[in-house]
């Protein structure tokens, strides 16, 4: 291990707070958590979303915080040092590898569907009109089939993702999410406002939250619990990176408390902006993928103070995703600085280029022109699902059965800082209900349970 590269640890508990929530809080609780909620019948999507939230995303969260923190490294380092520490094998490290390589998967599409945005972001600037549903599926597959077009965006958000990581922890990942976090959040809340004015909010919140028993199908709650893993970061290393960053006395607890629940407000309040949009329109919200690209711009286009609004919207949806892309890339970059004795900027830029090639070829897999399959799937939707569906619920087990079976009660004790009747509930929690709920999931996803979610 090359010790010569001094660890950063963020600048406050706020700080940390911050960026963990600005990596929950992007494309996910925005783009998929739009679509998927409106193709999986609403209410019945979100309310079980919200049920696996508190189940399994909290405890996960605070158990993927504590191995970062226990073992002070990147995930590979992390999962060895604690391994190390509690007598169980090494090979408890490959969990680090699935972690740091998966994120950088996810980031491949990730950073293409962010070009998409700034596709979006730039058309709104300009005052580009959609007038008709037509006009507005047209403008989104024009864009999808234009390689060069989505090419171009992927590669300067990858640029922008570089950029920050490549600054540091504090200089560039700590100050881009204090910048953004709260521009963020105070466009969703002028968002949800205007939203609650010119659309249907009465309709929105109907659709979120009247729960109607007969939507609850199993490809439902499995989607739901699936959702719950992507939005909250879970299994991909991002969470235990920044928490290898943590100073000891924060609590683990009340920190993962605040992250969940900003993740579930901002989550929930961008879903009632677009829904009260989208019903206020007379717009469908199961259109799939595009919903934020169709119908938004569309009701953009007719409502009072369009642009001004949909210049907004697209540069809060980019915010989200920026600041969830670097902690999709810091996984890896740590383990390439810490492990190979690389300097920050290069390892950011060697680390860019093989994930930019993948972008380049989800690109060219996405156009109906150039499009090209693996295994029946286009790349986007390949590596969407192969993350997804078996990296992050395998990797998010693993996690609990690490936590809750083999670090022992000591470690785990000392390093969650809970007391008592918490720790005790938490511990119980992560040890029984996570493993047997992610099991269920794991099963339902293989037999193809969900294939209505698709
Ligand atoms: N949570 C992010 C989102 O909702 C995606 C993400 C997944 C980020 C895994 C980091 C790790 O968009």
């Amino acid at each position: 291990m090359n010790q010569s590269v001094p660890r950063s640890t963020w600048t406050s508990h706020w700080a940390f707070i911050l960026v963990t929530i600005g990596s929950a809080v992007g494309l996910g609780n925005i783009w998929k958590f739009s679509y998927l909620a409106g193709a999986n019948g609403g209410s019945a999507f979100v309310l079980v979303y919200l049920c696996f939230v508190a189940l399994i995303g909290l405890p996960l969260l605070m158990a993927e915080i504590l191995i970062g923190r226990r073992g002070r490294g990147n995930p590979v380092s992390a999962m060895l040092k604690t391994a190390e520490e509690s007598g169980n094998s090494p090979w408890w490290a490959l969990l680090g590898w699935v972690g740091a390589l998966g994120a950088l998967a996810i980031l491949s599409f990730y950073s293409v569907v962010a070009g998409w945005i700034a596709d979006y972001l730039c058309q709104a600037v300009m005052g580009v009109q959609v007038d008709t549903p037509e006009k507005a599926a047209q403008g989104f597959s024009n864009l999808k089939d234009n390689p060069l077009r989505t090419g171009f965006w992927h590669t300067v958000f990858m640029v922008l993702t570089v950029w920050v990581v490549a600054r540091g922890v504090v200089r560039g990942i700590e100050t881009a999410n204090k910048i953004m976090m709260p521009l963020l959040f105070l466009i969703l809340l002028l968002l949800a406002v205007w939203g609650a004015k010119v659309g249907n909010m009465p309709m929105a919140m109907h659709f979120m939250f009247d729960f109607k028993a007969e939507a609850l199908t199993p490809g439902v709650v499995l989607a739901a619990m699936g959702h719950a893993f992507f939005s909250l970061s879970l299994g991909m290393g991002a969470i235990m990176a920044y928490g290898s960053y943590l100073d000891r006395e924060t609590s683990i607890g009340s920190t993962s408390l605040w992250v969940v629940a900003a993740n579930v407000v901002i989550g929930l309040l961008s879903g009632m902006a677009i829904f009260s949009l989208t019903f206020g329109y007379g717009l469908s919200p199961s259109s799939g993928p595009g919903l934020i690209l169709q119908a938004l711009p569309l009701a953009f286009s007719h409502m009072p103070f369009g642009q001004i609004f949909s210049v907004l919207f697209f540069l809060f949806v980019l915010f989200a995703a920026w600041t969830s892309s670097i902690s999709l890339m810091e996984p890896f970059v740590s383990w390439l600085t810490e492990r190979c004795g690389m300097r920050r900027a290069r390892a950011a830029w060697g680390t860019c280029v093989p994930v930019w090639l993948l972008g380049l070829a989800v690109c060219l897999s996405s156009s109906s022109v150039a499009g090209f399959k693996v295994f029946g799937y286009d790349l986007l939707d390949g590596l969407d699902q192969l993350t997804n569906r078996i990296m992050m619920p395998l990797s998010g087990l693993a996690i609990a059965v690490y936590v809750g079976w083999m670090l022992g009660r000591p470690i785990v004790a000392d390093e969650a800082g809970l007391k008592g009747r918490a720790f005790s509930l938490w511990f119980n929690v992560l040890r029984y209900i996570v493993p047997i709920g992610i099991t269920l999931v794991f099963l339902g996803l293989l037999i193809g349970l969900d294939k209505s979610i698709a």
